[in-house]
């Protein structure tokens, strides 16, 4: 493509150029005619050089030059030289004198120039060819026109010659001497040696004429010499007695024609210049015509008998002259126009030729692109099929990746659940053989320490997808690092005194504190702890050293052990996850340190790795909290996370914080276990079973169940086959029968989002599996606690319940319509609590066993306590009777109210009205 554009503009440039550079051509096919002129100074030779050159422009393509040698021989043989030089086609020369020119013209022969002399002759005759009048008939012509006008006997004749040396002065002597020669009182007195111009003989004919010679006829070889003559015969005032005869018959004014009708000559011997018939003879001499050597043109007399005429016949061939000239002119304007013109169209046919040869590459080029177009289509679909087959395979390995991550999570998940049993197990074999003050043994302890071991791999696997998924929110708190360092490492004492391993803890500053998110620190320990104890062999020595250096705002954490090391080749891939060691032949999922290294990195920390005899791990952290975002800091340890906590050092029961239930209730509370896992359900229900009715669901008819039982206490898992736990949380916390029931949610799904979903579900704990039973028992205990404090609140406060907003909205609205409707309804006796339930349109059991949640007491206690309560304020201020009060207040006799006053008031309504 690229080359075929370079063709183009190449042809283009060359087409141009072929078209506007035509006229090239024409020049080679022009004739150079140069023409040397003796000289230009007289009327004669300007008429010369005229006709010559109009004859030379009716040819276009004579390309006529003339020089002008002033009289100068040398100048003329110089011009000449030039001429040759120039290569001219004809030259043309009209030699100052003969034998000067003569060599030169010879030169320009032998150049193969033809030569052509006009006027005057060189010497020889070693020319092409002469033009010009018979000088030499001129000169019989004037002589016989001095003899045939001439009666006297003697004829006394002064000759007045050219410049010697030039051919028309010597012939024309000649010619003359001839014819007086015949006549014998014909005689030339004198002779004057002139030299064309008048002035060169003036003064010898003024002396001649002064020594009184008798002169009758003055013949001068030209008419200007003549005239000189006639002047200085008029100066001595002998003019009319001299007959002046010259030679041009130039027409014009100052012509000698003009001087003989003037009367000053007697007569001029035409002498014609011929320059248009050199111009004629020039072109026969190239068309190789043949010419004669000699072109004789005519000459004549021109005396008072004729001079009218010849001057009417040269003012027609002037004026014709002037017209050809002007014609000439016009069409030479014409030709410059036609020449102009021509070389627009050239331009034009230039530029139509390249727009032509543009439109032919733009047409190839549109095909030439669309061709292009087309395969780049064609490439681009095949790139875009590839491009899909990828993504779809990428979509594949990524949908397959998910499920596969997916399938570990859940599978981690999974683990959770008999974990917490396995774990929740121990903590009561162990608590009963603390009760029964004996020592189960290292088998519950092994099985402790491994399931907590399996606990930490399990959270290490689920660490690891939300590390993937970017899931870790930073909560770090100020945090004493040797004391934090110092727990984390009594967890290991034991194991190091086992294997007599040299396991120490030291620092430089026991005070620093720093800001650490202690669940994760304590991770990236245990990890690096591990892996110490993991690869160090009996009796070895494993230390850590807790290096402040005050001069930086950064502490340096050692764990050095004395190990088996990391093949040195093997060390920059340590963090790597799935990293495992060539020299490592135990169990390891790999990705540990690479958590490790997360953990540390989100604390905008450092880990590095040394290993040389053994290995060590070198923990940076900045001290201070600048490095952290606000967000990131939180001002006390993570509860959430606490729940899922060792339960072997369970320090968080509290004997004293037992319920202090109130003593008229001693029926059971009941709770409602929503669990799909068979074992767990059965496990909590064995265990609570005794302090706690127990209702089951394992998930399905979770919401039947709750309405049904209207439980004291809830407990909720989230992964259920139907409708998950917050769903049914949502549910049973926005319907009126169930909504005041506390509810835990207990999950493996540790999150934040599941978390915050789970108190936006309206639930009222959140612990995460494996939970330590402990802590789900306290809490269970705490929220009924809770419950009951307020119930008992309210049944000493009866009257003020509606002001309390320590109920949710539902059960405020609850009860506002309850009092409502019993107020509403306080005179009639006849209106039941089925009445009641039916009016806020649910059933009486539901009714009756919500009342009890609220309020602890049934829903007649709580009618009667409104009744009595009215009737007593209407005791204090009314003047109604005690039976009035009593029918007013729905008591069905004054008896009844009487009873039941005394009953609650230990007072009896009459005695009470008189105390007030
Ligand atoms: C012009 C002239 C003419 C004369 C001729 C002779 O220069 O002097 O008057 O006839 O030259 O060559």
């Amino acid at each position: 493509m690229k080359h075929i554009r370079y063709i183009f503009i190449l042809i283009n440039i060359s087409l141009a150029f072929s078209i506007l550079s035509c006229d090239r051509s024409k020049d080679v096919e022009k004739i150079h005619i140069g023409f040397s002129q003796a000289m230009t100074n007289d009327d004669w030779r300007r008429s010369m050089n005229n006709s010559m050159e109009l004859q030379a422009s009716m040819n276009p393509e004579i390309d006529l030059q003339i020089k002008d040698a002033n009289y100068d021989v040398l100048t003329q043989i110089k011009q000449i030289d030039e001429l040759i030089a120039d290569s001219v086609d004809v030259l043309i020369v009209s030699p100052i004198q003969s034998k000067p020119i003569t060599a030169v013209v010879r030169k320009a022969i032998n150049a193969s120039i033809p030569v052509l002399v006009v006027d005057r002759k060189t010497e020889g005759q070693q020319y092409t060819a002469y033009l010009g009048a018979d000088n030499i008939e001129i000169g019989r012509n004037a002589a016989k026109e001095i003899i045939a006008s001439n009666r006297k006997d003697s004829i006394r004749i002064i000759e007045i010659r050219g410049m010697a040396g030039s051919s028309p002065a010597e012939e024309r002597t000649m010619g003359f001497q001839q014819v007086i020669n015949q006549f014998k009182n014909a005689k030339i007195v004198a002779k004057i040696e002139g030299d064309w111009e008048k002035e060169s003989i003036q003064e010898s004919l003024r002396q001649l004429l002064n020594n009184d010679i008798k002169v009758d006829y003055v013949f001068a070889h030209n008419d200007r010499m003549a005239v000189g003559a006639w002047e200085v015969a008029r100066e001595l005032g002998i003019e009319n007695e001299i007959s002046f005869i010259g030679v041009d018959g130039l027409a014009g004014t100052n012509g000698g024609i003009q001087a003989v009708k003037d009367g000053i000559l007697k007569a001029t011997v035409l002498y014609p210049t011929g320059g248009d018939e050199a111009i004629k003879l020039a072109l026969k001499i190239l068309d190789n015509e043949s010419i004669p050597k000699n072109n004789i043109l005519s000459t004549t007399i021109i005396n008072e008998l004729n001079a009218d005429i010849m001057n009417n016949q040269f003012e027609k061939i002037n004026d014709q002259q002037d017209q050809m000239e002007e014609q000439l002119a016009a069409i030479k304007l014409q030709e410059e126009l036609y020449y102009s013109q021509n070389n627009l169209l050239k331009i034009t046919m230039a530029l139509l030729a390249i727009i032509l040869s543009l439109t032919v590459y733009s047409v190839y080029s549109i095909f030439a692109i669309r061709k292009k177009n087309r395969q780049l289509e064609l490439t681009n679909e095949k790139v875009t099929v590839q491009r899909n087959q990828i993504e779809k395979i990428a979509k594949e390995i990524k949908i397959s990746n998910e499920a596969k991550l997916n399938f570990f999570t859940g599978l981690s998940h999974e683990f959770k659940t008999p974990l917490t049993l396995i774990l929740s197990s121990i903590e009561s074999i162990s608590d009963y053989a603390k009760e029964k003050g004996s020592r189960m043994g290292n088998e519950i302890e092994l099985i402790h320490n491994n399931s907590n071991r399996l606990l930490r791999l399990i959270n290490q696997l689920l660490d690891f997808r939300k590390i993937e998924d970017r899931n870790f929110n930073l909560k770090a708190s100020k945090t004493n690092l040797y004391n934090f360092s110092k727990l984390i490492f009594q967890d290991f004492e034991r194991e190091a005194m086992k294997r007599n391993i040299d396991f120490k803890l030291t620092s430089n500053n026991e005070s620093l504190d720093i800001f650490i998110d202690r669940n994760l620190m304590d991770k990236v320990y245990f990890n690096l702890l591990s892996n110490a104890f993991k690869f160090t062999p009996d009796n070895g020595k494993i230390g850590v050293y807790i290096k402040d250096d005050e001069s930086a705002n950064i502490v340096k954490i050692h764990f050095k052990d004395t190990g088996i090391g990391i093949p040195s080749n093997e060390i920059d891939g340590v963090f790597q996850a799935f990293f495992k060691g060539s020299n490592n032949r135990k169990n390891s999922s790999g990705v540990g340190l690479h958590l490790s290294k997360e953990f540390v990195e989100m604390h905008k920390g450092n880990i590095e790795v040394e290993s040389l005899h053994g290995t060590e791990f070198i923990v940076s952290l900045y001290k201070g909290q600048a490095h952290l975002d606000e967000s990131e800091i939180i001002s006390e340890q993570d509860l959430v996370d606490s729940n899922i906590i060792d339960f072997s050092s369970d320090q968080l029961i509290d004997d004293n914080y037992l319920i202090q239930a109130p003593s008229k209730n001693k029926e059971k509370y009941s709770v409602l276990i929503i669990e799909d896992n068979k074992d767990l359900s059965l496990f909590l229900k064995n265990k609570l079973q005794l302090e706690y009715d127990i209702h089951l669901s394992e998930g399905t008819d979770a919401i039947e169940k709750a309405f049904e039982t209207i439980p004291d206490i809830i407990l909720c898992d989230i992964n259920l086959p139907d409708k998950d736990g917050f769903e049914i949380c949502e549910i049973l916390k926005k319907d009126l029968r169930t909504s005041h029931i506390p509810t835990v949610i207990l999950t493996a799904l540790g999150n934040k989002e599941s978390y915050i979903k789970g108190l936006q579900s309206g639930a009222d704990l959140y612990l995460t599996k494996p939970f330590s039973y402990s802590i789900l028992i306290q809490s269970i205990k705490s929220l009924l606690y809770n419950r009951e404090k307020l119930r008992y609140y309210f049944t000493s406060n009866i009257h003020k319940i509606e002001e309390i907003n320590s109920f949710g909205d539902i059960e405020q609205k609850f009860i506002s319509q309850l009092n409502t409707l019993i107020n509403d309804n306080l005179g009639n006796s006849d209106y039941s609590v089925e009445n009641l339930a039916e009016n806020l349109t649910i059933s009486r059991v539901q009714l009756y066993r919500k009342v009890k949640a609220i309020m602890g007491i049934s829903i007649s206690d709580y009618i009667g306590n409104i009744r009595l309560e009215k009737a007593k304020t209407m005791l204090e201020n009314g003047s109604l009777t005690v039976s009035e009060i009593a029918y007013s207040n729905g008591f069905s006799s004054p008896n009844y109210f009487s009873t039941a006053f005394k009953n609650k008031y230990g007072i009896s309504p009459a005695a009470f009205r008189k105390s007030v």
